[in-house]
């Protein structure tokens, strides 16, 4: 059986105008266990969409989606949130870094989610990364490359069996994109970790062996419709629209955190506290 394995996957977004705006209709799916796969897609087809119901930070309409054998769909959003944090890293175009904490830091409380803070495998990853000497640094004393260096290593610092990349270099310069997409795949490799990534750089798709496209597999419409929803810009918050997961909302969830839980209970970190919280949080959910 394939490491992830999606059966008629259908997620709609309420329209402003009334009824629905089908994003996601995929029949069927599939990626193997330490597979390589870039998907390519124009901005608006859904790829983004696609990840987060990968990754279980948006539920799905209907349909199924299967992670080493384990239904995601019927799990509550605390279960996934938890599975998120031991199964799956996740690269944002954006980052998604939590500022006010170093760079070492960041790397700690994506593993605080999961298995747990883990200092020398942080230090090890960081110097992977080559920002050994950038432990105590926060992000904002970092360039762009490093700062996407850093949310890789965080991507990793679980052990995922899954890396989710959405448009992970679209903010980097040429060489620093060239840099760090070679990074990410070399780590995926070395970790025994599939990539799922998602783009719509033509460089950034040549270098994948295996590459496919989002609109072959997505049944969807695409292109604007009567109804369809206009599109909050990358990294941005639409004001209207609660259910869309803010950049805030969307990294601790990536990192297992329950948005509004502060303070963080379960890291190990003296100063660590949920400077993630939104107005957009939710209860934590009873166990089921
Ligand atoms: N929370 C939301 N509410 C309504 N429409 C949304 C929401 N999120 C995304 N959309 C719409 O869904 C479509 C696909 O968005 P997205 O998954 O971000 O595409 P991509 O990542 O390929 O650019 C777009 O038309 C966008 O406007
Ligand atoms: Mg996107």
């Amino acid at each position: 059986m394939p490491l992830l394995q999606i059966t008629d996957l259908v997620k709609s977004y309420p329209a402003p105008g009334g009824g629905v705006h089908q994003v996601v209709n995929v029949p069927a799916f599939a990626l193997g266990a330490g597979e390589q796969l870039a998907l390519r897609g124009e901005s608006g087809s859904g790829k983004t969409t696609f990840l987060n119901l990968i990754a279980g930070i948006l539920a799905a309409d209907s349909g199924s989606i299967q992670l080493a054998g384990q239904e995601l769909t019927s799990l509550g959003e605390a279960r996934r949130d938890r599975l998120r944090a031991g199964s799956i890293g996740y690269i944002f175009q954006t980052f998604n870094l939590l500022q006010g904490h170093t760079v070492l830091e960041n790397v700690l409380l994506g593993m605080a989610f999961g298995p747990g803070a883990d200092r020398a495998r942080a230090a090890a990853l960081l110097q992977r990364m080559g920002l050994a000497g950038k432990h105590d640094h926060y992000p904002r004393q970092l360039s762009t490359g490093q700062q996407q260096r850093v949310a890789v290593a965080r991507a990793l610092a679980n052990q995922p069996k899954l890396v989710l990349a959405d448009e992970p270099t679209g903010n980097l310069d040429r060489r620093n994109a060239r840099e760090a997409l070679q990074l990410i795949r070399e780590t995926c490799r070395e970790t025994g970790a599939a990539l799922l990534l998602v783009s719509h750089d033509e460089r950034v798709l040549a270098q994948f062996e295996h590459m496919q496209d989002f609109t072959h597999f997505n049944r969807a419409p695409t292109g604007a419709t009567a109804t369809e929803a206009p599109a909050a810009s990358e990294g941005q918050t639409s004001q209207t629209d609660a259910s869309k997961p803010t950049p805030a909302t969307a990294v601790a969830r990536s990192a297992g955190v329950t948005p509004n839980a502060a303070p963080c209970q379960s890291t190990r970190l003296p100063s660590a506290r949920c400077d993630t919280a939104t107005p957009f949080g939710r209860p934590v959910e009873p166990e089921v």
